[in-house]
């Protein structure tokens, strides 16, 4: 029943402690919308996130309180829930600032360098219609209901300026962002967020999630880059695999979670201690290895990703996988970690159809919106 505050340094759903469901949505701006019309929708927005993240309508007059005659501000479907942990995460796609060579709001100058469409990867099949978007929305809440109604309700108020273009449901939290949470499991079973960085550590903060303010550009201090992959999970093909093999894949085990050179959960993975068989303990290949900062020039990222499952396909299999979120100081450290990725083991249990990259404003102050200093 937690209520966290809309405003403030930064904007919340990066380090608050992680929720359990997640709606995020991708947008495009219309195609007749102004520079004026951008700045009117995030002050909309901001003001019925600051609302809604306190357990609120989106205005005063709400579901119920207005004209009979005319259609309620609000939805109503979150009328009497509580505010649910909710938080409502904005952020900035490179084609908000150009798009096609044309600047249409007049901000393409004030461009983040570091915000370019993700190089491509191996092991991506990206669906353009899960991919990109002007501006993106990451709703995250206890009750998937207080999640769903905050897109909707932001999708309605955008109308006429802004249109949905992708959105996806997550459950079961796949990261922690607190000490005080248990590791949660991803749907391959094993453990997922055991080595993230944490809302406590501020020094790992400082250097590795939020933009500094030496980083460029201003308006992006104290704010973050998202980048956002849907990832299908082979989940059948996985399920047939011996348990020995999962964990060399890992590179954990599965039960306690803990590297396979020995010691619990949290045991500092020991890469170069060879087992009784004469090989590596912990494989060369295997995902905690390469994703591991060690093998890739220090770089970190904080995840906060959810599972998913969109049913299933026409040949009975699930559809089903990770929505991969992390955010960073630049994307720079997603890129370096995911090419390392490049021959990781688990990437044949895997495969990338969605992906976003977007920057992330600091927080608002109070009466202010998100995103205001791109435009002062
Ligand atoms: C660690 C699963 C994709 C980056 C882990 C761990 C698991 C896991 C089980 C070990 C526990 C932990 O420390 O959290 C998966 C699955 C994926 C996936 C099932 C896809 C379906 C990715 C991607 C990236 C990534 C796309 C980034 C490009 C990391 C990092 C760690 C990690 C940085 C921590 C490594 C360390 O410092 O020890 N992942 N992961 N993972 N993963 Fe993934």
């Amino acid at each position: 029943r937690t209520v966290h505050p809309f405003h403030g340094e930064h904007q919340a759903g990066i380090t608050t402690t992680v929720q359990d469901h997640l709606h995020f949505a991708a947008f495009d701006m219309a195609d007749d919308a102004t520079r004026d019309d951008l700045i009117a929708l995030l002050q909309d927005w901001s003001y019925a996130a600051a609302r809604m993240t306190q357990g609120l309508d989106v205005s005063a007059s709400g579901a119920v309180g207005g004209s009979p005659h005319a259609p309620p501000d609000d939805t109503g479907e979150a009328l009497g829930l509580p505010a649910s942990s909710l938080t409502i995460t904005i952020g900035f796609g490179p084609t908000l600032f150009e798009k096609d060579g044309v600047d249409r709001f007049g901000i393409a100058a004030r461009r983040p360098a570091a915000l370019t469409p993700l190089p491509r990867f191996l092991g991506e099949d990206l669906v353009p219609l899960g991919t990109g978007g002007d501006l993106c929305v990451q709703a995250c809440a206890d009750d998937p209901q207080v999640a769903v109604h905050a897109v909707r309700n932001l999708s309605r108020i955008a109308f006429g300026r802004a249109a949905l273009r992708w959105s996806q449901l997550g459950f079961g939290r796949t990261s922690k962002t607190t000490t005080a949470q248990a590791t949660p499991r991803n749907l391959f079973g094993f453990k997922d967020g055991t080595a993230n960085i944490l809302a406590d550590d501020a020094d790992a903060l400082r250097d590795h999630v939020w933009v500094g303010g030496d980083d460029g550009p201003d308006w992006l201090a104290g704010g973050s880059y998202l980048v956002a992959r849907k990832i299908r999970q082979k989940i059948e093909t996985w399920d047939r695999v011996r348990l020995l093999e999962q964990e060399r894949t890992v590179g954990r085990t599965k039960g306690e979670g803990g590297p396979l050179s020995g010691g619990g959960e949290f045991a500092e993975p020991d890469f170069a201690k060879v087992s009784s068989a004469g090989t590596s303990a912990i494989d060369a290949r295997s995902h905690v290895r390469l994703a591991h900062p060690e093998f890739n020039g220090g770089a970190r990222i904080l995840r906060r990703g959810y599972n998913y499952v969109d049913g299933n396909d026409t040949l009975g299999t699930l559809a089903a996988g990770l929505f991969f979120v992390s955010y960073q100081r630049s994307p720079e450290q997603f890129i370096r970690i995911q090419k390392s990725l490049a021959s990781d083991l688990l990437g044949e249990y895997f495969v990338h159809i969605g992906s976003g990259v977007y920057a992330v404003p600091p927080g608002a102050a109070s009466g202010s919106y998100v995103g205001a200093g791109l435009f002062a």
